[in-house]
């Protein structure tokens, strides 16, 4: 693994994309009231925001739901004939809008635009009695997209065109804070060229990288590079697969997306026990590591806050860096199709990703993707 200091870089070079975070995550769903049921029974976001019929919107229906910090769309498509229903029938569910808050939108889409990226949306402006909102947007890998949204001048619920959804079915968040990283999975030999793009079109520097020496399995192997953006406040690791003895969980992805796409977003936690302890109570599935990880991780690790066997019981990893420790949890995938899942994370002081954790967690993955017949 190599470090490189971002900071240095971006103090070097002007930040053109200045990103205020992440605005809004947008899935293409197949059933999004059905959807937004599960993410507000099993993941504990808030009614927030609606769009469809009813609010005079004809082609789709949309649910916007919040916990804390993380804004999350739900969109199906009404007709056969609209480019949702196409996203859906070819990929399953899953990711199809990254939206950035940016202080303008404009700017971002002729920036990112002259240096290479590809137009997704020219900037427009929506108003309704609240205000106005600017939008546009870029490609990035596969069929996903990056948005930025300039929201300054909007005093409405979410968007123009959204109303507030009021809902007398309200489950209680679970604690989830923030979007801490999401992850992209591309293709064979493409991650350099994806990293070039956050790099050049983006202004984006790289973290931190790791090959196949470090994520590697008896069977499997994967590399990967995080890049993030000039603030710090995004943060996009890159994987591509690698050659192994089977078939890779990024080559399965690839396989069941048809294509590249968002592999997991990491939701950060104030207390990662309480939440998982409460999201496996609503029934969401995680990843189990033998019981053997717990019993050489305190030499591993050293001394943390938590109980090992609290940790033990709830399948939560721990890895340590300079800085200090991370705990970490992983979904199964969230769909029937083997593609995207959420990670669940509690930072205190590490700032990476669990490399030490990279083996333990491929060879439970490759646990599930032998049960499917994948590997
Ligand atoms: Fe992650």
């Amino acid at each position: 693994m190599d470090t490189i200091q971002s900071a240095t870089l971006s103090e070097v070079n002007k930040d053109f994309l200045p990103l205020n975070g992440i605005d809004f995550v947008e899935f293409y769903v197949g059933n999004a009231k059905q959807a937004a049921h599960f993410y507000k029974t099993a993941f504990g976001f808030q009614s927030f925001a609606y769009c469809g019929p009813e609010t005079g919107v004809r082609d789709r229906a949309s649910y916007v739901l919040k916990q804390r910090k993380i804004t999350i769309i739900l969109t199906t498509a009404l007709h056969p004939t609209s480019e949702i229903a196409a996203h859906t029938h070819f990929h399953g569910d899953g990711v199809k809008h990254i939206a950035f808050l940016v202080d303008n939108a404009t700017d971002s889409f002729h920036e990112t635009v002259k240096r290479g990226a590809k137009p997704y949306m020219e900037p427009v402006t929506k108003t309704d009695k609240h205000g106005s909102v600017v939008m546009s947007g870029i490609h990035t890998y596969g069929d996903t997209v990056h948005l930025f949204i300039e929201r300054s001048n909007y005093h409405g619920e979410f968007l123009p065109g959204f109303q507030k959804w009021e809902s007398n079915y309200n489950p209680e968040p679970v604690g989830l804070a923030a979007i801490d990283h999401m992850v992209g999975n591309v293709g064979w030999f493409e991650m350099n060229k994806w990293v070039n793009f956050y790099k050049d079109t983006l202004g984006f520097s790289q973290l931190m990288s790791f090959d196949d020496k470090d994520i590697s399995t008896e069977y499997t192997a994967l590399m990967s590079k995080v890049m993030q953006n000039g603030t710090g406040k995004v943060k996009f690791p890159i994987n591509e697969p690698a050659e192994g003895k089977k078939k890779s969980q990024v080559e399965e992805y690839l396989d069941f997306y048809n294509g590249p796409g968002v592999q997991h977003i990491a939701l950060s936690t104030p207390n990662i026990i309480e939440t998982v302890t409460e999201l496996a109570n609503r029934g969401v599935e995680f990843l189990k590591v033998p019981t053997t990880y717990y019993q050489e991780l305190v030499k591993r690790i050293g001394h943390i806050d938590e109980e090992i066997p609290t940790l033990e019981k709830l399948g939560i990893l721990v890895d340590r860096d300079d800085e200090g420790y991370l705990l970490q949890i992983f979904t199964k995938p969230v769909e029937d199709r083997p593609t995207l899942f959420f990670e669940i994370i509690q930072r205190k002081g590490s700032r990476s990703f669990g490399k030490g954790n990279f083996k333990a967690l491929f060879e439970a993955i490759e646990r599930e993707q032998e049960l499917r017949g994948n590997l």
